[in-house]
């Protein structure tokens, strides 16, 4: 059996920067060996000589020869260092982790995926499962906020969504925009109580930062969506990120193996600062 605490050697065929601050990278794993990854599951990034973080994978281009996408913003001592990689770098992979988003549960249901910041990387994966599998699910809707309209990430794709008539609605809004901006601005949780949404058959999957996160739960259960129907991806501190040190615990709960997706019902009564 794979020591699963050592990476895989992968290299790094393609950058896209989404923002200043925020690139998509298209790595290969060297041994190719199928990436069997579910919509929700994240990687653990080595940067050698610096470290490693989580990641949730963004989309899977080619299973088969583990070719996948992550999308990565600057935040601290690790990941600026990816600002500085250029194709043909090699990185470490682990996983993927996590137990990803239960597909199961959305069936016959309509499913809208709120998203604020790079937290929309870890829907992205998710949405394009959705859209492959159209005939499973009722209204698909993406809502998503960004700081300003030069924040907004995938915007190629984003555009091209809202073109597609057969794809899901989506809802675009901006903290603060500066002139040139005809779009809504307000926070992504604003969105909500327009947006039509029947709490008897609808399931909610969020993932951003703490307040965003906060803000859309109340929103959702003011509009009588049940804590069941709430599918957070959960952000912790990790180092092992399968299960094994504890790093991650949430009260009884390791985000790293039992989520990073919870229902809200789950996991609600055991965060510091309650949704
Ligand atoms: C399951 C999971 C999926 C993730 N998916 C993505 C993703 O798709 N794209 C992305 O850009 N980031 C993602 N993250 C967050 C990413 O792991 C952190 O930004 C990264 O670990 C920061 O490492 P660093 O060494 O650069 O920062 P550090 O120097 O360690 O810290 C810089 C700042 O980031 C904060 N921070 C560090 N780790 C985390 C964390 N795990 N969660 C929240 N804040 C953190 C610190 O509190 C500090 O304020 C994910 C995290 C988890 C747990
Ligand atoms: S990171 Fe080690 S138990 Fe979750």
């Amino acid at each position: 059996m794979d020591n699963l605490y050592i990476p895989d050697l992968a290299t790094l065929e393609q950058i896209q920067e989404e923002t200043p601050s925020i690139r998509t990278l298209t790595l290969a794993l060297d041994r190719p060996r199928t990436f069997n990854c579910q919509p929700g599951q994240f990687i653990e990034f080595t940067v050698f000589g610096q470290g490693e973080f989580p990641v949730s994978v963004a989309g899977v281009s080619d299973a088969q020869r583990g070719r996948f996408q992550v999308t990565i913003q600057r935040a601290g001592k690790v990941t600026k260092e990816v600002f500085q990689l250029q194709p043909g770098a090699k990185l470490g992979v682990r996983g993927p982790f996590g137990n990803g988003f239960p597909l199961e549960k959305m069936q016959g249901q309509d499913v809208w995926l709120i998203s604020g910041g790079v937290g929309l990387a870890a829907l992205w994966y998710l949405l394009a499962q959705l859209q492959e599998q159209r005939g499973r699910w009722g209204q698909l809707k993406l809502l998503y906020g960004a700081r300003s309209p030069q924040d907004i990430i995938y915007q190629d794709a984003l555009r091209a969504l809202g073109r597609d008539q057969a794809g899901p609605q989506v809802l675009l809004t901006v903290d603060s925009a500066a002139n040139g901006w005809s779009g809504r601005v307000g926070f992504v949780s604003q969105l909500l109580p327009d947006s039509g949404l029947d709490p008897g058959k609808s399931v909610a999957v969020v993932c951003g930062p703490g307040p965003m996160m906060k803000a859309t739960t109340a929103a959702l259960r003011k509009l009588g969506l049940a804590e069941e129907r709430i599918l957070l991806s959960m952000e912790r501190r990790m180092q092992c990120g399968m299960g094994a040190c504890g790093h991650c615990m949430v009260g009884s709960k390791r985000v790293c193996l039992d989520g990073p997706v919870f229902p809200l019902a789950e996991i609600s009564n055991l965060l510091e600062e309650k949704f």
